[in-house]
Order: C-alpha cells, then sequence, then structure tokens
C-alpha cells in the first residue's frame, strides 16, 4: 500500500520527504527508510520523541500518555512520533537538527575497540571503548562536545543503543559511557555476559545538543541515575578548558549498593576548585559522607533565599526533571536557563 508523503523540517533549516504507511509510527516508518529519529522509551510516556505537525493528521491510538502529552500541546499540534501514525500527507517541525536522525550517518559511522567493562554499583557498569581509525588498525582521537552522545552496537548483532559519554575527547580516542542495568535489557545481557576487551564495535555519532551554554552565571548540574554521564562530561569540559566559574553537582541514589562514582566525583572536586559536590542517599548508612535526601531537595535548598538564579542542567528520570523543573520556577529561574534530557533506562534505539 503507497504510504503518505511525510515532509520533515529541522531546526537547522534542512528538510526531507520520506514515505510512512499509516500501519507505521512515524518512527517506524522512518527507520524502514535509513532514518534514525530521537526517541526514548518508544511507548508513548517519556516525550522524548515529541515534534510538532503543522500539516495533515496522526493517529495516536491509545498509547500518547496525557504526562508527556497534555491537551494543550495536542491543539497546537505537537505528536509523539514513536507511537503516533499519519492520517494524511503530513509536514513536521523537528526540535533538533537533520544530522540528529542519521542523514549524515554513513559519515558518522565508525568503530571502536573495547578497553574494559566493570561493574560499579549493583545496577551500573562502567563500559571504557577506544576510537579506532577508519582501518581499524590504529587509535585515533574522536571529536565530541561535552555532554553528546553516540549510538553503541552490540557486536554481530543489528541492536544499537545510544548513551552519553562520561569522558572528554582525548587525543587516544578513548571515551567512558556509564550504562544503568536492566534485568532483562539486551545491551545490559551483554554488558553482563558476552563484553570482551579487544572486540570491535561499531558505533553512530557523535549527536545531540545537550551541551554546555557559554555564561557567566553559576552553574548547577542536577543529575539522577545514569543521567550522570553528560553532566560529569560538561564538568570535565569546564576543567579541561580552565573554565572557573562556580559549579554545584546535585547527585543522589537511593541507598549505598546503587551508589556510584564518588571516588571520580571527589577527584574532580580536587581538580576544579569552584566545583561544590552534593552528594545524597535517601536510605544511607551510618558510614556515608555526603547528604540525607533527595538531589533535587538539595538544590532547593542551595539556592532558596539567595536570589542566585543559576543556568540549570538537568538529567535524569522523567520524574526527577518535573520535580527539578518545579523547584527552577518555584526559585525563579528562567526557562531560557534551563537545560534539560531525559535520561531513559532504555536508551534510544537505531
Ligand atoms: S514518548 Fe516517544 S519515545 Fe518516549
Amino acid at each position: 500500500m503507497k504510504g503518505h508523503k511525510i515532509h520533515c523540517i529541522f531546526d537547522d533549516g534542512n528538510s526531507l520527504d520520506f514515505d510512512c504507511s499509516a500501519e507505521d509510527s512515524l518512527i517506524t516508518g522512518a527507520e524502514k527508510q535509513g532514518l534514525s529519529f530521537v526517541f526514548g522509551c518508544r511507548q508513548g510516556v517519556c516525550g522524548t520523541c515529541k515534534v510538532r505537525c503543522t500539516e495533515g493528521s496522526v493517529n495516536h491510538g491509545e498509547q500518547a500518555s496525557l504526562d508527556v502529552l497534555p491537551e494543550e500541546e495536542r491543539e497546537q499540534g505537537y505528536i509523539l512520533s514513536c507511537v503516533a501514525s499519519p492520517r494524511s500527507d503530513l509536514v513536521i517541525e523537528f526540535p533538533y537538527d537533520a544530522v540528529d536522525v542519521g542523514v549524515d550517518s554513513d559519515a558518522t559511522s565508525s568503530i571502536a575497540t573495547v578497553l574494559g567493562c566493570e561493574q560499579l554499583s549493583t545496577t551500573v557498569f562502567r563500559y571504557r571503548l577506544q576510537h579506532m581509525s577508519e582501518e581499524g588498525s590504529q587509535p585515533e582521537a574522536l571529536e565530541f562536545i561535552p555532554g553528546q552522545y553516540m549510538e553503541l552496537n552490540i557486536p554481530e548483532s543489528d541492536y544499537w543503543r545510544a548513551f552519553s559519554m562520561s569522558s572528554v575527547p582525548d587525543e587516544k580516542g578513548e571515551m567512558e559511557f556509564i550504562i544503568r542495568l536492566q534485568d532483562k535489557g539486551k545491551f545490559s545481557n551483554y554488558l553482563r555476559d558476552a563484553v570482551k576487551v579487544g572486540q570491535q564495535v561499531k558505533m553512530n555519532g557523535p549527536y545531540g545538543q545537550f551541551t554546555l551554554e557559554p555564561s557567566n552565571r553559576v552553574r548547577a548540574f542536577v543529575a539522577g541515575s545514569t543521567g550522570l554521564a553528560p553532566l560529569v562530561s560538561m564538568l570535565r569540559g569546564m576543567a579541561l578548558t580552565n573554565d572557573n566559574g562556580e559549579a554545584h553537582l546535585f547527585f543522589g541514589m537511593g541507598d549505598p549498593e546503587t551508589f556510584f562514582y564518588e571516588e571520580e566525583l571527589r577527584q574532580l572536586e580536587k581538580a576544579m576548585p569552584n566545583l561544590k559536590l552534593h552528594l545524597f542517599l535517601i536510605s544511607p548508612a551510618d558510614d556515608w559522607s555526603g547528604e540525607k535526601g533527595s538531589a533535587v531537595d538539595g538544590f532547593r535548598k542551595q539556592f532558596d533565599g539567595t536570589g542566585v538564579l543559576p543556568d540549570v542542567y538537568i538529567c535524569g528520570p522523567d520524574g526527577m526533571i518535573k520535580a527539578t523543573e518545579q523547584v527552577c520556577s518555584e526559585l525563579g529561574i528562567p526557562a531560557e536557563q534551563q537545560f534539560k534530557e531525559i535520561f531513559v533506562a532504555s536508551g534510544r534505539t537505531k
């Protein structure tokens, strides 16, 4: 059956067309033609795939959550591309650049060698890769902006996941990823059971626009779970460029077994005189040197009543982002000073 014509307009002014059948979601239809839209849960619950439809209509079925796509936004034409199927030809505006849908994917494909994989807590792994030259014989630097992500392939499969780097670009092309384990996740199973040092891995990227904005204001970084990764990369980027601006990192987990990366964060604090760490556990043990409670509450306490309106970088689960946005609004921090990325345990898939 002939599909509907989907005309896509990107933030950088580029555009492209693809055909999508009424039976497919826009993301699935795009994938059938080699395009990779940005998405997270793929189930209509996280909002990562939200785009604006300016012409035509779609069918959302039952799946689009009212939490992430309230009635007011639906009336403005917003749709969730992971669950919306076209009812007619469409014109869609994307809040990101054409390169982020893999339009240039040939230009950004490369390979890496596995340097190591270790468990950091009951729920988190550190996965280290080294970017290689085109022939795969030599380590080679990979340029990226702290805060960006790569799509990583499980060797000998067509399974991809997207993860943010926690490292910064270096001459040897070494990269670090902090990855949350899921009980039955394919990537988690690969990291637990099948990864081998020296193995070659395909990757695409770097992608993403969740990066540091130039500013003289105080910066607050609020992280939940492995949403810590892009924020640590940004802080390391500040250290690398001798950006001595005042920065606060608020990071929390539930209990001591799930907490990770404390030593690395303490080292970063030592290297950055104007960085203040605020580490939290909801249920700490007696020997916990950080604070009790949530990172979001810590963020509120730090700035409440001070008159300081920091730039705020937020990465974590949807609920944590919403709670931090609420605190930002209570503190009077303007929307233009809030930069967010939802961390979804399943990552983006390709
Ligand atoms: S709502 Fe579409 S990817 Fe999560």
